[in-house]
């Protein structure tokens, strides 16, 4: 488990509320700038992959274009040879007609072949066998220009010359781009003719265009103007990367050009850029994700920490004591109530084990209450109830807390300690003890008003015991008086005297036990709680309410069923309840409105239940007006001059402590003069199948 938290001391939280702001607008100046520079870093490469395509293009075409003139130079370059080879050793027409019609079958560039005389008159001709003669359409002599003005260049310089290319119209429309090449002849130093041989440029193109692979461009001959003569290649040229090399022939150039298929870059059709715009459109999209993540994390946080926040600030502001101990019982949390408590720092506390704040007296004992409740303190029972211990202070001084504990769930689920709620309860108990202290307190002075007045119901009661043996000790004086003078009569005397003497332990009797009555009433008892049966309680108290009763001539009626039901009661105190409830139903009655003979008092107690028991004491007085009766159990309300107005709120409180109830009502609803009060009250019986033992939780009276 990740211990949670230590730290107790908060941290100043004001500023916290402006940075967030700060920070995300930065953060959406950063994201802006990163798009930016991908938008930009994207566009240049795109840019960069265009230009380089067009510039591989443009290298080819150069390429091209080059291969084919130096191609083209050296087909022309044979073929001239070819021609020479004609002319080596100066052969009659006939044979040198024969070796033209071979070199036609196996060149075919050449065309027409011819041997001319000095005057460039026809001799001898030959034709290529692979095609209608060239010129079959339109005659030879008229298209011989270009034959006279390179034939007369030729034998000026005395060097083999080619002639400027010109058309020479075919069958069905077409025509031929030709050229013409011409040999001055000499024989032993003198000029002896002409050969002139009539070449395909077409042909020729054709043949450099097959050695070099350049399937892709299309390849022509073009005049100084632009204008084509001739092309050769599968495809037509696009016109936009091309390149034109000059082809020198001896006599004539010939410009050459390499026009390639292949248009400007479209976007989508390249590969290449393709995949650069495919993969830039991925790294947008990954920025993007990105960017979402970036946003979702950044919530989390943001809740993260307000959840930290609230968190702090619930446990600083918590008055009650949280402790939370891992498996082991060390101490892995505390918040700052519970060191205002114990008195002790977190640091201290954290991580001990057994924790400062046990009393030494009693470590053995907390520790093996620890071992026992931690192996029990799943138990939801034991958690809800919590106990009460003794905790010690840094200062030494002891004091009760009251503990409830959990077990302490970590993420998966896996116990991983317990947390621990700690109620510092000193304050709860002196408030506790000083209530008791004044409720006894209460209850002593109400008995000692009931004694007050009663003292002088007593004095008087006294009297009469007092008067009586004063009385039989005179009377005992005077016989043994007698006895002295006349000794014939001791033995009558004695008898007397006995009788006398009897009278007097009789009345001396009769006086201690009022005076023992009140005596038992008024001394301060233990409070503790017996078995004893109803009887015994009514006769304890009937002496004094005889006494009381005599003054205003009221009888006294007690109905308690043989045998007596048992109650369990702190005695004294429920003699108390009796005396109060009589003596206020005796002075009820002693008000004109009861008649004399009207005046009784009745004592009745019932079994109403296995568990209970009820007292009644009913009197025939004038009964409870309402406005007396809604502030009858208010300490201090009375309506008698003399009275304290403490009696029944006491009793309501006896009978409470006892889990029993007190309520009253009218005795005889019916009656006009004299309709009377009954009060009654519950009481616990013990528990018959334990007797001597306090009763077991049932119902409520
Ligand atoms: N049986 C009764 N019949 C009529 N009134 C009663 C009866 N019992 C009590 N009261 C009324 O309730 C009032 C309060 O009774 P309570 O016993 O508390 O005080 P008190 O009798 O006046 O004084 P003390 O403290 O001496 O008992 C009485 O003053 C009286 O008016
Ligand atoms: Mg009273």
């Amino acid at each position: 488990m990740n211990p949670p938290s230590v730290s107790t001391a908060s941290p100043p939280a004001e500023p916290q509320a402006e940075a967030p702001r700060g920070r995300r607008g930065v953060r959406w100046l950063l994201w802006g700038a990163l798009v930016a520079l991908l938008l930009v870093a994207q566009s240049l490469l795109v840019g960069l992959t265009l230009s380089y395509e067009e510039a591989r293009a443009q290298d080819r075409a150069d390429a091209v274009a080059a291969a084919a003139a130096g191609e083209l130079r050296r087909m022309v370059q044979r073929s001239l040879q070819s021609a020479q080879s004609l002319t080596w050793n100066d052969p009659p027409p006939t044979q040198w007609r024969y070796d033209a019609q071979e070199m036609l079958r196996q060149r075919h560039e050449f065309l027409h072949m011819e041997l001319r005389d000095t005057d460039r008159r026809l001799v001898v001709a030959a034709d290529t066998p692979f095609r209608q003669p060239v010129f079959g359409v339109m005659a030879r002599s008229e298209l011989e220009i270009e034959m006279h003005a390179v034939c007369a260049t030729a034998r000026r310089v005395a060097a083999p010359l080619f002639s400027r290319s010109y058309f020479v119209p075919q069958a069905g429309g077409l025509g031929l781009e030709v050229i013409d090449l011409c040999l001055p002849l000499d024989r032993s130093g003198q000029p002896s003719g002409y050969m002139v041989a009539t070449l395909s440029l077409s042909q020729l193109l054709e043949d450099a265009t097959n050695t070099i692979a350049a399937s892709d461009h299309e390849l022509s001959l073009v005049e100084a103007d632009g204008t084509r003569l001739v092309r050769a290649g599968l495809h037509r040229g696009a016109g936009v990367y091309f390149a034109t090399r000059l082809v020198d022939l001896p006599g004539n150039s010939l410009q050459l050009r390499a026009d390639a298929a292949q248009g400007r870059p479209g976007l989508i059709p390249n590969l290449t850029l393709a995949l650069v715009v495919g993969l830039s459109l991925l790294l947008l999209g990954l920025v993007v994700l990105l960017a979402r993540d970036v946003r979702r994390r950044s919530l989390a946080e943001t809740a993260l920490a307000e959840a930290l926040a609230f968190r702090r600030a619930m446990e600083d502001s918590l008055v009650t004591g949280l402790r939370a101990r891992d498996v082991r019982g060390r101490i892995t949390y505390v918040n700052p109530a519970f060191c205002a408590m114990v008195g002790f720092h977190a640091s201290e506390l954290i991580g001990s084990n057994p924790p400062p704040y046990w009393p030494p007296e009693r470590i053995d004992e907390y520790r093996q209450r620890q071992t026992d409740r931690l192996k029990f303190a799943r138990d939801p029972a034991l958690q809800r109830e919590g106990f009460e211990t003794q905790f010690m202070r840094r200062n030494g001084e002891r004091f009760p807390v009251m503990i409830y504990e959990a077990p302490l769930l970590d993420r998966v689920g896996h116990h991983a300690g317990w947390m621990s709620t700690v109620l510092d309860v000193s304050a709860q108990r002196r408030i506790e003890e000083l209530s008791r202290q004044q409720q006894e307190r209460l209850q002593a002075t109400a008995r000692l008003a009931t004694v007050g007045e009663m003292a002088s119901l007593l004095s008087h009661e006294l009297n009469q015991p007092l008067a009586a043996i004063a009385s039989y000790a005179t009377g005992s004086l005077n016989l043994v008086a007698e006895a002295e003078q006349e000794p014939a009569t001791a033995a009558e005397t004695v008898g007397m005297l006995h009788q006398a003497l009897e009278r007097i332990a009789e009345q001396a009797e009769r006086a201690g036990r009022v005076i023992k009555s009140v005596h038992a009433f008024v001394r301060r008892r233990e409070r503790s709680r017996e078995a004893i049966t109803a009887d015994l309680l009514i006769e304890a108290v009937l002496p004094l309410v005889r006494l009381q009763a005599r003054k205003s001539g009221t009888r006294i009626d007690v109905d308690c069923p043989s045998p007596a039901p048992r109650v369990w009661v702190d005695r004294t105190m429920v003699e108390q309840v009796l005396l109060n409830l009589t003596r206020n139903g005796i002075q009820a009655m002693e008000a004109e409105t009861t008649p004399l003979e009207q005046r009784v008092l009745s004592l009745r107690v019932a079994r109403v239940h296995q568990r209970w028991v009820r007292f009644e004491v009913e009197d025939r007085g004038p009964g409870i007006p309402a406005e007396v009766a809604a502030r009858l159990f208010t300490p201090f309300f009375t309506t008698r001059a003399e009275g304290m107005g403490l009696g029944l709120s006491l009793c309501r409180t006896v009978i409470e402590q006892h889990g029993g109830a007190l309520d009253f009502g009218p005795a005889n609803p019916g009656s006009a003069t004299a309709p009377g009060t009954v009060f009654r009250f519950t009481l616990p019986a013990p528990d018959p199948a334990r007797p001597g033992l306090p009763p077991g939780p049932d119902d409520p009276a």
